[in-house]
């Protein structure tokens, strides 16, 4: 019965629904009803955590791009150097690993074949391994020292959403209890976090309230031949994982960009009418991203911007702006992926693609 569509034209579009729900869902599996989180089964101890000096997450696709998302608010919270790799490059270039690292291996399926040898290299080295997945008794699960699932549901569709919104979830509910363990966070500001963290449920569902107007602008765009995500901080991260989700769909070429480095070389290639979806949810980088927004736009670029409710300035420089509600600079990444979700799936359906079953690529991939 979880297998079927329930309504739904394609299992992506269930899945982006499902997602106010799982992240909850996820989030209870993990903290209880005073808002304290409940890691004590992974071995995470305090003494551990303070024994590590290197984090590295492993992991390929999606679920890398969650771990770059991951990097950014574990190293933010507990000031450990925390670096991301992709699977197949981590196992083959002799990664620096002892027993003062912890590796956190990301993988939905828990089968993906470099993942699971990265996991394997890892502890050889020493290492302590946690694995963050989304099938109970994987392989992945089954080899790691410590297992946190994420608990999403089958996900059917290979272009994976609710499997990465819930990895950020985990991702995030490690670092609060990581920076809490290691004195860096207090239990107050700890609870206050995780209790925005269950805010996201009615804040995802407001932002899924965008997909007729999505499927209206995306009707516009499927003549491109290329795509510019942009943004800055958090927001590049989350441009990645858009660009990545369009890519995978619709077959528009597109290219994921740190909106201040774009003129380093990629502004050549903006042009009249070339779609640039520009994140701008970072209080702090506002006026700066307006700037980039400008130069784009001089450039004849079509801008579509995701901002926060409130923010100012942005209206008059772009085509079209999505207001996500209003939420912590941290937390913005949960919303915005939404409305690059429900881009990438309109875009999708316009062209006549199959969506649930893109051409050439598999759900898990289990040879290198
Ligand atoms: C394949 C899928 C992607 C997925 C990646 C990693 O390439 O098409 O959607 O992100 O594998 O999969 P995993 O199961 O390890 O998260």
């Amino acid at each position: 019965e979880a297998a079927s569509k329930g309504g739904y034209d394609f299992f992506m579009l269930k899945e982006i629904y499902e997602q106010p729900e799982v992240i909850t869902k996820t989030l209870k599996s993990r903290v209880d009803e005073n808002y304290n989180i409940k890691f004590e089964d992974i071995g995470l101890t305090k003494e551990l955590l303070e024994n590590i000096n290197k984090i590295y997450i492993v992991a390929c696709g999606t679920a890398y791009n969650a771990g770059l998302i991951g990097k950014y608010i574990l190293e933010k919270l507990t000031r450990i150097r925390v670096e991301v790799d992709i699977a197949s490059e981590f196992r083959y270039r002799n990664p620096i690993i002892d027993d003062k690292t912890l590796v956190i291996v990301l993988s939905q399926s828990g089968e993906t074949l470099d993942t699971f040898e990265a996991l394997k290299e890892s502890k050889k080295s020493g290492a302590k391994v946690l694995a963050i997945t989304n099938v109970v008794g994987s392989s992945i699960s089954r080899e790691a020292d410590s297992v946190v699932y994420t608990w999403a549901g089958p996900e059917i569709a290979v272009a994976s959403t609710k499997a990465y919104t819930t990895q950020l979830v985990i991702l995030y509910l490690i670092a609060i209890d990581y920076a809490q363990k290691v004195g860096k966070l207090s239990s107050e500001n700890a609870k206050e976090f995780v209790k925005e963290l269950f805010g996201l449920e009615e804040k995802v569902a407001k932002t899924l309230l965008y997909e007729k107007e999505l499927e209206e602008i995306s009707k516009h765009i499927i003549k491109q031949h290329s795509m510019f995500y942009l943004g800055r901080g958090l927001d590049y991260l989350t441009a990645l994982e858009g660009s990545l989700k369009s890519k995978e769909i619709s077959y528009i070429h597109s290219e994921a960009f740190p909106s201040g480095e774009l003129k380093h070389g990629t502004i050549a290639l903006i042009d009249d009418g070339v779609p640039v979806v520009i994140n701008v949810t970072q209080d702090s980088l506002l006026d700066k991203s307006v700037s980039n927004i400008k130069e784009v736009k001089a450039r004849g670029a079509y801008v579509i911007a995701i901002a926060k409710e409130g923010a100012e300035n942005i209206e008059e420089v772009c085509d079209k702006v999505f207001y996500i509600p209003k939420v912590n600079d941290d937390l913005a990444c949960f919303l915005s992926i939404i409305i690059h979700q429900l881009f990438a799936y309109h875009l999708a359906v316009a062209k006549g693609n199959d969506v649930d079953k893109p051409r050439n690529l598999a759900k898990s991939v289990t040879v290198e």
